[in-house]
């Protein structure tokens, strides 16, 4: 069954946007676009695994409205967030004759959506993009609040950009073809927003949990806007993270210490933030006197959506998890800093924690 479209709108005074969540939404992309005046030339980048399946729809709205759209595939993967993608792009942006007015279309998951994205920001010094999120995580995180971006060797997302779009279109039957790995990844960022700002929304998801598994639409539908709600609000409170969009890091510490240590082989960004997310509500259970029956909770809410809580590492690899954590973007005078929670709805950021703690909660 078809719903009404939602719209959540991203507050950024003249960089604001929607978010439209729905069934079937991509269908309206050209006639949104229209109503936006972006320029006639545009350019859908997608990858080797949505182009098949999302990429006609797109084009035959676009077309219908007026637009000239190329195309460009890039193979699918996180080696894709390259400097050399972005210069094929540029190439081919190039070749289409886009101008200061044309726009692009980022049709994918976060990969997608930062590489296009970063392409947008720097190409004639910034064109306009739209944000067509193929995943979960994609739909309720990476295409919302403009942080944009490539890896080098080096590490990643080490090179990027602040760049707002103009519009995201959240088309939930594209989350039907998902692989559901990909899916329940996604759903960590998706508890992760009721640990740190809304415990409603985590009760909720207690309760929902297998009718979300189930890609029911109506909670999936509710379920989504409200992640797209909270990420607004953060993002339009703090544009840059100075201060409170910090938050959103809950489990990225040691998260993404774990995925840079098993060379981003071994876990999805998904699985990584869920051990990191269950390992810091046990530090703020010792650090802030986080209820232990709350920790459970949490425990129980990510193992339901079929993902890992803990892990176990020798002692060499929990050396290289610190090494790891020490060179995070988050890490200032040389410490490593956390979020933890105070309750279930609210968290505190920079927050530093003895390495010892972090030792016996990993133990
Ligand atoms: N910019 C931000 O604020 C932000 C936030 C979080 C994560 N990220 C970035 O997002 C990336 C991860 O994004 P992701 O988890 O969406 O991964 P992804 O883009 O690699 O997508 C996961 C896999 O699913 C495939 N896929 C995508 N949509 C599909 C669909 N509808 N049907 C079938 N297959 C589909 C992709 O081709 C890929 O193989 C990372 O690079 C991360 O750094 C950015
Ligand atoms: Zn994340």
């Amino acid at each position: 069954m078809a719903l009404t479209p939602r719209t959540v709108r991203v507050a950024l005074a003249t960089r604001s946007y929607e978010i439209v969540i729905g069934n079937g939404v991509n269908r309206q992309i050209g006639e949104r676009c229209r109503a936006l005046k972006l320029g006639t030339r545009c350019a859908i980048i997608s990858d080797t695994n949505t182009a098949p399946r999302y990429e006609n729809a797109l084009q035959t709205s676009l077309r219908a409205s007026g637009f000239q759209p190329a195309i460009i595939t890039v193979a699918a993967g996180e080696t894709a967030k390259s400097l050399k993608n972005v210069q094929r792009c540029y190439d081919q942006l190039a070749a289409h004759r886009l101008e200061r007015k044309s726009f692009i279309v980022a049709l994918g998951g976060g990969v997608v959506g930062d590489l296009a994205g970063f392409v947008a920001a720097t190409y004639l010094r910034g064109i306009p993009f739209v944000q067509v999120p193929t995943t979960l995580l994609a739909q309720v995180d990476s295409s919302v609040g403009g942080k944009v971006g490539v890896n080098l060797s080096a590490g990643k997302n080490l090179v990027g950009a602040f760049h707002q779009p103009r519009l995201v279109l959240c088309d939930l039957d594209t989350l039907r073809t998902l692989p559901p790995r990909e899916f329940r990844a996604g759903l960590a960022e998706v508890i992760k927003y009721g640990i740190i700002y809304d415990a409603r929304l985590f009760a909720r998801l207690e309760r929902d949990l297998p009718r979300l598994l189930k890609l029911e639409t109506k909670p999936l539908a509710e379920i989504v806007a409200r992640c797209c709600e909270i990420k607004a609000e953060v993002v339009s409170q703090d544009e840059t993270e100075s201060g409170l969009r910090a938050i959103l890091n809950f489990g990225h510490t040691i998260g993404h210490a774990l995925e840079a240590i098993s060379r981003y082989g071994k876990y999805l960004h998904g699985e990584a933030i869920s051990i990191g997310q269950v390992a810091a509500a046990e530090l703020s259970a010792s650090q802030f006197e986080f209820p232990q029956r709350d920790v459970e909770r949490i425990t129980d809410l990510f193992r339901g959506a079929g993902l890992p809580t803990s892990v176990q590492l020798s002692k060499q690899e929990m050396e290289k998890l610190f090494g790891a954590m020490r060179l995070d973007k988050k890490v200032s005078g040389g410490e490593i800093k956390f979020v933890l929670a105070k309750k279930i709805g609210e968290v505190a950021w920079g927050r530093s924690v003895p390495e010892d703690l972090i030792r016996s909660t990993l133990c």
